[in-house]
């Protein structure tokens, strides 16, 4: 018998406020046709009062909980991927739990900024495969627009706020074909300086700002989420043909046009959600999974390929037979 992780339910949450480039216009000196034609961003969800990274992801775990149609007591582990946690601790997920009403279960956080998600889903699938748990919600959730200079335009129109979330369960079968197949992460903490937040409790003692050289992340980007998609392919034992869907990070429109190009992938194989949602981090691929699942384009059966890189640096990717 192989036990895997399989995906039983999906769910989001963003915060109520839209801002579109125009208005952004109106105290950042940017255009609409700059950020468009760089990055492929229109708009961007940005959290107001009462909006955290808790309660969207709470929002988030609670819609994929109901679409898993389980009750909230089902769920033995909750990993929260966050860069902009609500309080340096307890940790959200912590949080998540107590606003879900859920008793007793494993609950943490994961920081791995935008590739968030795909450190979290691989620490949730070896826990799954482990049996140290049956059921977990894995939610990206993150508040930006609370580390954003706004006096940087080179940095703050590139964010927006939100949460996704999915709902991971044990399966055991004879043939194992469906749930997470393969996942593949990496690190190079040499590259701190291109992408980073100027403070922090034991540095600063202030939150900080996030930092960024865009072009050399850029740089990096294409080539390191090529050459992992390849790697996590060649582990699962298929290739770029097989994909249905590649559900990326949404960064910048020309990186998904890029790594679908370098993976002979048709763009229209590719969920893009960066022209609404602009880079949640953590939570761009999980947003992006849940809106492809419920408009019908993401189908029981389909392979899905999951894959995301970011400050650290950090990347990864991950496949998935629903
Ligand atoms: O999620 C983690 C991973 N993050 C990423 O993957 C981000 C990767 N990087 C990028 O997406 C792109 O590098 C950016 C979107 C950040 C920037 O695009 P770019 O084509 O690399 O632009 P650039 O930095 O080379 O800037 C070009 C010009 C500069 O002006 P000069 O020096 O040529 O006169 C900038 O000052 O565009 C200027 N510029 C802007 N102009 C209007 C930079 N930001 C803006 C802006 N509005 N918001």
């Amino acid at each position: 018998m192989i036990r895997r992780s399989i995906l039983l339910g999906t769910g989001s949450a963003l915060p109520a406020r839209m801002v579109s480039n125009q208005e952004l216009a109106q105290t950042v000196d940017t255009s609409d046709e700059w950020i468009v034609e760089r990055t492929g961003i229109r708009n961007r969800h940005i959290a107001g009062e009462g909006e955290t990274t808790a309660t969207l992801a709470a929002d988030a775990g609670r819609a994929a909980m109901d679409a898993a149609g389980l009750s909230l007591q089902d769920i033995g582990l909750i990993i929260v991927a966050t860069a902009t946690p609500d309080q340096t601790f307890p940790s959200t997920a912590t949080k998540v739990q107590a606003m879900l009403g859920i008793d007793d279960c494993i609950a943490f956080d994961v920081a791995a900024v935008c590739s968030g998600f795909l450190y979290a889903v691989t620490v949730a699938d070896s826990m799954i495969r482990s049996g140290a748990a049956e059921r977990a919600l894995v939610i990206g959730a993150e508040t930006f627009s609370r580390i954003l200079d706004w006096e940087d335009r080179t940095t703050c129109v590139l964010f927006g706020d939100g949460a996704g979330a999915i709902v991971l369960g044990a399966e055991e079968s004879e043939e194992g074909k469906r749930g997470i197949l393969a996942s593949k992460l990496h690190a190079d903490g040499r590259h701190n300086q291109l992408l980073y937040v100027d403070g922090g409790p034991s540095t600063t003692q202030t939150v900080g700002k996030l930092r960024m050289k865009g072009q050399e992340v850029f740089r990096h980007a294409v080539v390191n989420l090529a050459s992992v998609l390849n790697e996590v392919m060649e582990q699962a034992g298929l290739s770029a043909a097989d994909i249905d869907w590649l559900v990326p990070h949404q960064a910048n429109a020309r990186i998904l046009d890029a790594t679908a190009r370098k993976l002979k992938l048709s763009p229209d194989r590719v969920v893009v959600t960066v022209d609404r949602h602009a880079n949640t981090s953590a939570a761009s691929v999980p947003l992006a999974l849940d809106l492809a699942t419920r408009d019908g384009r993401i189908k029981p059966g389909d392979l899905v390929v999951l894959e995301a890189m970011g400050g650290g640096f950090t990347w990864g990717a991950c496949v998935l037979r629903l």
